[in-house]
């Protein structure tokens, strides 16, 4: 009751109801304290700005409810994306900050979400490399050329991320404005191997012959490939984080493709070494994108990402379980069960959320999310029956 009090008083007033402060313990439960110093004589002031309750879960501090955001939240199955989409290209949007922001915020208005994710694609940094990247109708991205070792130490010469990337800054920017205290912003990049994956091959692949033949052919060549890539993808994502991203994810969808021992010895020394690097030079939480790739979770306490998400394939209890609780997890709720007749499924998603929270619950710190993307069927509806299940979960 006072704590609400204290809340509607801070919402309207932008200041905390003075008086009422002896019930700051409770209170720091929802708010940081932040304070700053101005030149002297002026003594210090304290002022109190809101939690971000998505960083607050990706620190293990268990903030009093679940965050919840989805995976490609902005995007074909909202009518106003379409709109925009009937009008430029995807990378056109991605380009211009005016759109990209306008985007991102789409699904901010439209639901009670904890976060927005930066509209944008893990197939941009492949640019400062030399390569071009277009989106062919039915055949999804096309990079070219297909990098190889031969061609490799050439792209060395091309762009700077810096530079190349200015427009992502101002992205960001624009959408911090607009974005609640308590609402966080997640930027993101791919991680090095799977972004090499669509480089090499120059478009998705089933079996990733070309990756492979220069991993095994000239091993020196390819793991300062992957590292190269992974020092990059560290300055892309200090970018983000300079320009306000709250916290950073990477995406690893294609690790699974590689046996354990290949994964181990041309993989995990990049991601490693480019988790810490961004925690260091960054300062934010590193959210680690692992697919449907269970057979990584071992390696989870050596790579130490601050959350680790996974797809629907895994079952939750396991993933804290294997982790030992001592991550923050994110997931992991099929997209498929929000599609078509999702009504008549109505009690099975509630059961599968229920499920997905409990398990969560255990976990050093849980974001609810799906397991992969919104597939484009995706019904607006069906989210905010999943949204209201999470909140519910809270009380
Ligand atoms: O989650 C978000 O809303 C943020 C933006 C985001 C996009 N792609 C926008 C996008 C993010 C985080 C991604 C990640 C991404 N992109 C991954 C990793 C996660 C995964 O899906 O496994 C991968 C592999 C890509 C590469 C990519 N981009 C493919 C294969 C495709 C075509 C297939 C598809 O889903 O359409 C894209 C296009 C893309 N990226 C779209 C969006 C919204 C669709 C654009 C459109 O048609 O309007």
């Amino acid at each position: 009751m006072v704590k609400n009090y204290a809340e509607r008083v801070y919402r309207i007033t932008g200041h905390l109801p003075i008086p009422r402060l002896k019930f700051l313990p409770s209170l720091l439960q929802k708010y940081t304290l932040k304070a700053w110093a101005t030149p002297e004589p002026a003594p210090v002031m304290v002022g109190l700005v809101p939690m971000k309750t998505l960083v607050s879960a990706a620190k293990g501090e268990k903030p009093n409810r679940t965050p919840i955001w989805f995976m490609r939240q902005a995007g074909r199955y909202l009518p106003e994306y379409q709109k925009i989409r009937a009008q430029y290209s995807f990378l056109e949007v991605c380009r211009d900050p005016e759109l990209a922001a306008e985007v991102t915020l789409q699904p901010m208005r439209r639901f009670d979400l904890d976060a927005a994710i930066l509209f944008a694609d893990i197939l941009l940094i492949p640019e400062v490399f030399g390569q071009s990247l277009r989106f062919d109708k039915g055949h999804g991205p096309v990079l070219s050329p297909p990098m190889h070792a031969d061609n490799y130490a050439e792209s060395l010469l091309k762009l700077d991320v810096a530079e190349h990337f200015g427009y992502l800054g101002q992205t960001i920017q624009k959408v911090k404005r607009e974005l609640r205290e308590d609402q966080a912003l997640i930027g993101f990049a791919g991680a090095p191997f799977t972004v090499a994956c669509y480089m090499c091959e120059g478009s998705a692949s089933k079996n990733f012959i070309n990756i492979k033949n220069w991993m095994l052919s000239s091993p020196v060549s390819f793991l300062h490939f992957m590292h190269t890539l992974a020092e990059k993808t560290a300055s892309y994502l200090k970018l983000q984080a300079d320009a306000g991203a709250d916290t950073l994810m990477l995406f690893d969808s294609w690790g699974n493709h590689l046996s354990p021992k290949l994964y181990e010895q041309y993989v995990l020394p990049s991601l490693k070494w480019l988790v810490a690097e961004v925690q260091k030079t960054s300062g934010v939480p590193v959210h680690l994108y692992i697919g449907q790739d269970s057979s990584r979770l071992p390696w989870v306490k050596e790579i130490k990402p601050d959350v680790l998400a996974v797809d629907w394939r895994a079952d939750m209890q396991t993933v804290v379980e294997a982790t030992g609780g001592k991550v923050c997890v994110q997931g992991n709720l099929d997209p498929g069960l929000m599609v078509g007749d999702w009504r008549s499924k109505k009690e099975l998603l509630k059961a599968e959320i229920d499920q997905i929270l409990t398990a969560g619950s255990k976990a050093k710190g849980h974001i609810f999310n799906v397991g992969h993307g919104f597939i484009p069927q995706t019904d607006i509806s069906a989210v905010e029956f999943v949204i209201e299940q999470v909140r519910a979960f809270d009380g």
